[in-house]
């Protein structure tokens, strides 16, 4: 299953939902491969901490490389991916054409390819999509990212693509569209709501995916519910609940301020 993981505004949470799920998913046993297709403003890798100058699509494209596996990272949770560098700019459709050339090979290798793509309907969401089997929406709970998100869902409709839902991210429940709402504007089901949680930013300083940083954490249960959703039954390795250490835990957290 190839997913691309998309959205109308940018910043709504493409990268936290693809690279957590993608870190489920190989916590179940599947084998995983994450691309970070938002070619103009990637960021997987430094969401883990790496600045990737070598190894990456454009230094592959650039070299005409044969050996696909030298571009592949390997993180610690057994998830692989791929990223261009900084220096990739001026995306045309020469360029997109290639990459996906390039990175095609690899595609039948993997359980799930998780594409964590750009935001909005330009040629880099084209070319995403075009290789994708599906699309998730990612959008927050306020008209301007949900009208934008039905956007989105127009653009892969028309490309003849299953939008397999939309989930909400940065929910706080005050001043904000309901989920029924939200549902009915995106014309999409909402597969689920992650919290606003302040654990996702620490666990972006300390490079680590929230789920593994604090699996007890508000964001992490609802990824852990929406990767759920997507398999379509429950997950055989689920974090431990909010037992008496993850209460020690918050309390010790919440005193260190
Ligand atoms: N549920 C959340 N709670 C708190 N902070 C969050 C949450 N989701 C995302 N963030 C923070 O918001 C910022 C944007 O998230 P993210 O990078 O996942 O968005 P994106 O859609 O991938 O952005 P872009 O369009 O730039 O690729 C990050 O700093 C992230 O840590
Ligand atoms: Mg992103």
């Amino acid at each position: 299953m190839k997913l691309a993981v998309l959205s109308g505004k940018g910043g709504v949470g493409k990268t936290l939902l693809s690279i957590n799920l993608s870190v489920i998913f190989a916590q179940e046993g599947y084998k995983v491969l994450l691309v970070d297709a938002n070619f103009s403003a990637p960021t997987v890798a430094t969401y883990f901490k790496t600045v990737p100058n070598t190894h990456t699509i454009d230094e592959a494209l650039a070299k005409g490389a044969t050996d696909l596996s030298s571009l592949v990272w390997i993180h610690p949770s057994g998830v692989h991916f791929v990223t261009p560098s900084f220096n990739l700019v001026g995306l045309d459709d020469e360029t997109l054409r290639n990459i996906f050339t390039l990175l095609s090979p690899l595609f039948p290798n993997y359980d799930f390819v998780i594409f964590d793509g750009p935001a909005g309907v330009e040629k880099d969401a084209y070319y995403t999509v075009l290789h994708s089997d599906a699309a998730l929406i990612v959008t927050n709970p306020n008209y301007p990212a949900l009208y934008n998100a039905l956007k989105v869902n127009y653009f892969v409709q028309a490309m003849k693509k299953p939008v397999v839902g939309a989930v909400l991210n940065m929910v706080t429940g005050k001043d904000e569209v309901s989920r029924e709402e939200a549902q009915a504007i995106v014309e999409a089901p909402i597969i689920g709501e992650i919290p606003y949680d302040p654990e996702v930013k620490k666990a972006v300083n300390a490079g680590q995916p929230v789920v593994l940083y604090n699996p007890n954490a508000p964001a992490s249960r609802a990824i852990y519910q929406i990767a759920e959703a997507l398999l379509g039954r429950k997950l055989r390795r689920k974090p431990r609940g909010g037992g008496i250490g993850d209460i020690i835990k918050r309390v010790i957290d919440w005193l260190l301020g």
